[in-house]
């Protein structure tokens, strides 16, 4: 009954009768062999009732199906993108968007490094993470727990954090598989989008996980095109596991598998489910479940209960758990200074300076209760501390707090100046007139603000909470150098007081973390030249993105409600490019760096061979390297930095975006200091998908070349062709 996967289109499959599609076994490629080999001789001597039990999370049994007589420890789960989530003593990242806006893949792998010691220690064998999900919408309420609005840098950000994850024994899951950009109705809504667009967009960050070895997918609650993500043999069984010849494991979201929908899961290529919070039975999954009837009559086979069972041991044996494994206890103590210190520098280097008319380096009055901590309290949804990111299931409770007013404080004592902090939010006009006593040459009022967001809404518009806007023109009124401090999970909006005079500054600061308060000082201090890029477009008017989640949807029933993904391929600044709209501040906006940099002496060097116009999905060549591109950075400013070049493609196949991000790297260099930077292509990242042939095809024609700082500061230029079979 297994479909040969290049012989059938897409959409016949998708068709097809439930039950009649079974998933590929986990056949040992990609360096899984050794790994699935001692994987089938453990199951081998496993019982059904064993097997089954490695099929479900009930959350009696916080680990999952561990067998002592065999030496089978089982697993044990962790959610949170920014931390552990749920345990004591663990560390408080800041959000994975803020990771993304470093545009550092030696900082997202440290980064990840760090979450899986702190996984590790506590012998948690499965950390949730990272989602790569596209911020297809501004307002989408997990926009924070993402990567931005690229494919290709949400691809390389979850590789590196795949990569430091399992570095340290610890197994990554990337997640929400798929379509799964929008919150409201998440359920039952059905993401709809072309074979295409799927491929080139919201498939393509999965595909790098997978290449580098990712562990386990997760399921999304929505459906796609119709059929729910966890029981749908055409994202799961074609694309995932014939495509990308995924070899690990998938776990469905939470209680997402609940439509009577097991069968369907199970041979779409679903290997094991987490009950809902709190649980009920029957369990889709595990002994005495559906899935364990339908193995009895064979509407699962056998051979797919075992694969199922394979993948998860063999997920196991790869990352090396079988052994010494610390033992699972949720308290013990996984922070460290090494952490602190990492999340200081990530905090700083995430921290997109928007704009800077004099230069910010004296401090005087801190304004809005983000600044410190009043009466409130701390919180995800408070208006007080640290903005920490969104709220939801990523949250991780901080084991301390730097706010931006600690921070100050101590930089006060250390370097004898001086800070007055008014810290309530709501009174407006005691804000002004505070306002006005920091208004002294020397001074500075820092503004904090924030939009609080959170898993399992949408946020309804891009306006500060608590009253923030207005505190922001209360204090600009009065203070002539006004620095405005913005926390939120995603683009944010300047409107009314973005071009204000008085405004001499604006930091994009996300949600850094524990240390919020001394990333901010670093920047603000000049002790880290800025060196963030923003991963989303920031709009003038919200009218000119071009999609919003449909916040309507607020009954759960159960047929889908369609959300068409009418854009296509041009969300973000695709959108933008294609229909010429000035944002506030472009995809890749370089900031405001306290030094300058040049570009010089491009160099495109496509590959000379003949070359097969269309390989298959699942072929080794997609990845191979068919340009170079080299092209030179001199730091022509006054004092050392980063920059982060940007290559962006513009691609001559029919109906393909004016140009797509396609390569970036951070570069250090001193005042005067010149650097020769490298790009890889790839056959895939030249390619355009080719619904008809099922692959990859390269278009005839100049493929043009943009290197620059941002997606609208391109300073060097090129184009490239290639001779084809
Ligand atoms: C199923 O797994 C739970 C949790 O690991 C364990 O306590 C239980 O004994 C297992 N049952 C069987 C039949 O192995
Ligand atoms: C989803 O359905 C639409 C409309 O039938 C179709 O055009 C599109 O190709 C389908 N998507 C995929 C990924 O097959
Ligand atoms: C097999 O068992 C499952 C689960 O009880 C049931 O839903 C399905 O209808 C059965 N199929 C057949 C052919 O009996
Ligand atoms: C878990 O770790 C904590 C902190 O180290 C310790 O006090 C406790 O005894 C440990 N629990 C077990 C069951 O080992
Ligand atoms: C703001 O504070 C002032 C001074 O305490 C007070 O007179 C005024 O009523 C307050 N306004 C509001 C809206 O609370
Ligand atoms: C933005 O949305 C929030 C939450 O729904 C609402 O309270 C607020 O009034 C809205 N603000 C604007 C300017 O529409
Ligand atoms: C800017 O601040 C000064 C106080 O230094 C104030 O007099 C002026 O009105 C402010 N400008 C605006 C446009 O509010
Ligand atoms: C900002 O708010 C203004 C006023 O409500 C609105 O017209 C504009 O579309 C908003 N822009 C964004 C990007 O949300
Ligand atoms: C689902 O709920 C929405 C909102 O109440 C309603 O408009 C729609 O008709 C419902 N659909 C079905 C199939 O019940
Ligand atoms: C320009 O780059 C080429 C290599 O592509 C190098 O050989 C040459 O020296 C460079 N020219 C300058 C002026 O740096």
């Amino acid at each position: 009954m297994h479909i040969a996967s290049l012989l059938v289109p897409a959409i016949a499959l998708a068709s097809l009768a439930s039950g009649q599609y079974v998933v590929p076994a986990a056949d040992g490629s990609d360096g899984w062999a050794d790994a699935l080999g001692k994987a089938k001789a453990l199951v081998a001597q496993m019982t059904q009732e064993e097997k089954l039990n490695i099929t479900q999370q009930n959350n009696d049994f916080p680990r999952v199906g561990e067998i002592d007589r065999l030496g089978y420890t089982g697993l044990f789960y962790a959610d949170g993108a920014e931390g552990i989530r749920g345990a004591s003593y663990s560390s408080a990242f800041p959000q994975a968007l803020n990771g993304a806006a470093t545009w550092d893949r030696n900082l997202l792998y440290r980064r990840a490094v760090a979450i899986g010691q702190e996984a590790r220690a506590k012998g948690i064998n499965v950390q949730f993470g990272p989602g790569v999900n596209l911020m297809r919408t501004p307002n989408a309420g997990r926009g924070f727990e993402y990567n931005g609005a690229d494919p290709y840098l949400a691809g390389q950000a979850g590789a590196q954090h795949v990569q430091g994850v399992q570095s340290q024994g610890v197994m990554s899951t990337v997640r929400h598989y798929i379509g799964n950009d929008q919150e409201t109705g998440r359920r039952w809504t059905s993401s709809n989008m072309g074979d295409r667009t799927a491929h080139e967009l919201y498939l393509w960050p999965f595909q790098d996980a997978v290449k580098a070895g990712v562990a386990s997918t997760m399921c999304s609650y929505n459906g796609l095109n119709g059929t729910y993500s966890c029981a749908d043999p055409m994202s799961l069984g074609k694309w995932l596991h014939e495509e990308l010849k995924f070899q690990g494991w998938v776990l469905s979201d939470f209680g997402a598998i609940t439509f009577g929908e097991e069968i369907d899961a199970a041979n779409a290529g679903v290997d094991t489910t987490r009950v809902a919070d709190p649980p009920s039975a029957p369990f889709p999954f595990g002994p005495g479940s559906a899935l364990s009837a339908a193995v009895a009559n064979n509407s699962v086979s056998q051979d797919r209960l075992d694969d199922m069972v394979h993948r998860i041991v063999s997920a196991w044996y790869k990352l090396g758990q079988d052994q010494d494994y610390p033992a699972y206890n949720t308290s013990v103590n996984s922070l460290s200074k090494e952490h602190n210190e990492l999340i200081r520098e990530i905090g700083a280097k995430s921290i997109v300076l928007l704009k800077n008319s004099n230069s910010v380096d004296l401090l005087g009055a801190p304004f809005g209760g983000g600044a410190g901590a009043g009466p409130g309290g701390f919180g995800p949804d408070s208006d007080q501390g640290n903005f920490l990111g969104g709220s939801g299931s990523s949250y991780v409770i901080p084991p301390y707090q730097v706010t931006l007013l600690d921070a100050l404080n101590q930089q006060a004592r250390e370097q004898n100046t001086q800070v007055f902090a008014y810290l309530d939010n709501f009174n407006h006009t005691v804000q002004a007139s505070q306002a006005s006593t920091g208004n002294l040459a020397w001074a500075t009022c820092l503004v904090d603000v924030r939009q609080t967001c959170g898993e399992g809404y949408d946020r309804a518009n891009l306006t500060a909470s608590w009253g923030g806007d207005q505190t922001i023109l209360s204090v600009a009124s009065q203070c002539a150098n006004t620095v405005v401090i913005y926390s939120a999970c995603g683009p944010f909006n300047t409107t009314t007081w973005g071009d204000h005079p008085n405004v001499t500054a604006i930091l994009n600061a996300g949600g850094l973390g524990q240390e919020a308060g001394n990333s901010l000082v670093d920047v603000l201090y000049g002790v880290v030249n800025p060196s963030a890029r923003l991963p989303y477009t920031l709009a003038q008017d919200i009218s000119d993105y071009p999609a919003l989640p449909d916040l309507t949807i607020e009954t759960l029933n159960t047929s889908f409600v369609d959300i068409d993904y009418n854009e296509g391929l041009f969300i973000d600044y695709r959108w933008f490019d294609k229909n010429d709209i000035a944002p506030a501040f472009e995809f890749g906006f370089a900031g405001l760096s306290y030094t300058t940099y040049k570009y010089s002496n491009l160099s495109v060097q496509p590959s000379t061979a003949t070359l097969q116009k269309t390989v298959a999905a699942s072929s080794d060549e997609v990845f191979d390297c068919l340009a170079i591109i080299t092209v030179d950075i001199t730091n022509s400013g006054q004092i050392g930095g980063s920059e982060i070049p940007q290559l962006y493609i513009g691609s001559p196949a029919d109906g393909a975006p004016i140009k797509v991000l396609r390569g970036f790297d951070t570069v250090g260099l001193d005042a005067g200091a010149k650097k020769t930077v490298e790009f890889q292509l790839t056959r895939r990242d030249l390619s355009f998908w080719d619904t008809y042939n099922e692959g990859w095809t390269l278009p005839e024609g100049d493929h043009q070349v943009y290197i620059g700082a941002s997606s609208r500061d391109i300073r060097e230029t090129g184009k490239m062709k290639f001779t084809l079979a």
